[in-house]
């Protein structure tokens, strides 16, 4: 297919949006079923790549999860020294294996982060100098065995760092995590929708890399801007059937600029395409146009396109603080001050994360508001990364102590609740949630949304990305807040329109992004 749009013709984000909308019509229309001889395999395997064990007498983290969240959305000088240690703990915290359950004859794997459809589509690199244990290279992450695989020797954090137009913090990383979607996985079962739901896949894994990390004294920065087909070429990836989402640079107490090419550094400027094959996903796989057709126009072609978008706002005149990207007042006479003084010590990081699993179902039982308070505010916070705000937080309360059921808009720095409108709303929910009854029988329904016209006319289709990512690491804070406090938690997706209309008033133009259920499960998970 022959693809020329660039970041700034708009028509293919507005028109992936439009033609991925779910509606009461569209998800019982079509002929779409799910061909389990053809499933994706959810492992990429490189078999002829030279590979490290890393450690698996992990002693996770123990510092509680609502400070590892706090202190993961703020800049910080980092303490602890990234070893291989320290390293196979984060690695593992973001995308390992955290249990197996056997349903029939077939073993299904779950892992640290949640994931539509369990899918996993989401890959994860990372490219390091000499590290105690790991050899200086780009390596794979390999979550099914615990091991890295290395794709190239030598060190490739300035290629990557020129890659970001020098910008992020990139430049003086200890270790640069770079994570790649494979598409056909997730479009397997969602088709071109699956789009959205690599952003937000990625934005849980985020989430708990960006709390696992802050846990170890390590200093996380997620970077989005990059020059697409640099990044892509390192990885060895075609950027059609995988491509790149995002960066991370992890810093650790030692980190140095990385050296250069006249101080030692061993990479060339431009790596020479990668030969290693990787095991094959499934028979075939089917090329759904819109979501190439977006990919593409989402890129950033060079560094002088990755600068101009860094250094850009979601206006092109104002400033980038969280102040600045308030949604206006809603006029609503009553509001609610939220605090969460009340939660007392939540479960430590490591727990969290291994206790994590999704609710399937919730036992319409209220929460205190003092554990939405925390949830929220987990869930409020802008993470360290290189775009500013773009989505705002709505809600559903059902059942909540001392908060009338109703719809609210969350004020994220004030941490207050705006009714928009009061009233028992569980059937509502329950519907715009694609008429599951998770969003009927929770105890809060966090729906995150965004003006997505404004979204792109200031950043292009890449924040389209943006946006959707941004989206994916607040549900992901919200997960790991909530299963902290002993409660559980869902991702969900929705009826678009139907979810715009819902909030009208409002919310007026948004589009809605992802919701997350919250509340008391209804039975104890059983594995
Ligand atoms: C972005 C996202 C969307 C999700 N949407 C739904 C959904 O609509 N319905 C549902 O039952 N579960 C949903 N989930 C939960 C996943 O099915 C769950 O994460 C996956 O099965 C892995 O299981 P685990 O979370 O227990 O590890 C979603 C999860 C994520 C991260």
């Amino acid at each position: 297919m022959a693809v020329s749009e660039g970041n700034f013709d708009l028509e293919a984000a507005r028109r992936f949006h439009e033609v991925t909308k779910h509606s009461y019509t569209s998800v019982r229309a079509g002929d779409h079923y799910l061909d389990w001889d053809n499933e994706p395999f959810k492992f990429k395997i490189y078999p002829q790549a030279p590979e490290i064990a890393l450690p698996r007498e992990l002693s996770l983290s123990r510092v509680p999860t609502l400070t590892a969240l706090e202190r993961g959305s703020a800049p910080a000088a980092p303490s602890g020294t990234l070893d291989m240690e320290r390293l196979a703990r984060i690695l593992f915290c973001t995308a390992g294996l955290t249990r197996t359950r056997r349903v029939g004859d077939r073993d299904y794997h779950f892992r640290a982060a949640p994931s539509a459809g369990a899918l996993y589509p989401i890959e994860v690199y990372l490219a390091t100098g000499s590290i105690d244990g790991v050899a200086a290279g780009l390596h794979h992450f390999s979550p099914a065995d615990l091991k890295l695989r290395m794709l190239r020797e030598g060190d490739w954090r300035v290629a990557i760092s020129r890659a970001c137009a020098e910008n992020a913090g990139v430049a003086s990383a200890t270790c640069v995590l770079l994570l790649s979607a494979i598409f056909w996985r997730s479009a397997w079962k969602y088709r071109a929708r699956c789009y959205r739901y690599c952003f937000w896949d990625t934005g849980t894994i985020l989430a708990n890399l960006t709390a696992a990390a802050a846990a170890e004294a390590i200093d996380a920065k997620i970077v989005s801007a990059f020059v697409d087909s640099e990044i892509e070429q390192l990885l060895g990836i075609d950027g059609d059937r995988e491509g790149a989402v995002c960066l991370v640079a992890l810093n650790d107490h030692g980190s140095t600029a990385v050296p250069t090419q006249t101080s030692g550094a061993t990479a060339p400027a431009r790596p020479a395409p990668l030969t290693l094959d990787s095991v094959p996903l499934s028979n075939g796989e089917q090329r759904y146009d819109e979501l190439v057709r977006l990919h593409c126009a989402s890129k950033l072609r060079s560094r002088a396109e990755t600068e101009q978008l860094f250094l850009t706002g979601l206006e092109a005149t104002s400033d980038q603080s969280e102040e600045a990207h308030q949604p206006p007042s809603t006029g609503s006479s009553r509001t609610l001050q939220l605090s969460p003084a009340g939660v007392g010590t939540a479960l430590g990081i490591g727990e969290t994360i291994l206790r994590r699993g999704s609710t399937r179902i919730f036992a319409r039982k209220p929460i205190h508001s003092d554990a939405l308070a925390a949830v929220l505010c987990a869930a409020g916070r802008h993470p360290r990364i290189d775009f500013p705000p773009l989505t705002d937080t709505y809600l559903i309360v059902n059942a909540v102590e001392g908060v009338e059921p109703g719809a609210y808009l969350h004020r994220r720095q004030s941490a207050e609740l705006e009714l928009l409108r009061a009233g028992e709303l569980r059937a509502q929910a329950g519907y715009l949630c694609l008429e599951q009854s998770l969003g009927a029988d929770c105890s809060a329904l966090i729906c995150f949304m965004t003006d997505l016209e404004r979204v792109i006319r200031a950043r292009g289709n890449r924040g389209y990305r943006e946006t959707h990512l941004e989206a994916g690491i607040l549900a992901g804070n919200a997960y790991l807040a909530a299963y902290a406090l002993g409660l559980g938690a869902s991702g969900l997706t929705f009826y678009d329109d139907d979810t715009s209309d819902f909030f009208t008033g409002h919310a007026k133009q948004k589009s809605p992004l992802l919701m997350v259920a919250v509340g008391i499960p209804a039975t104890a998970r059983t594995s």
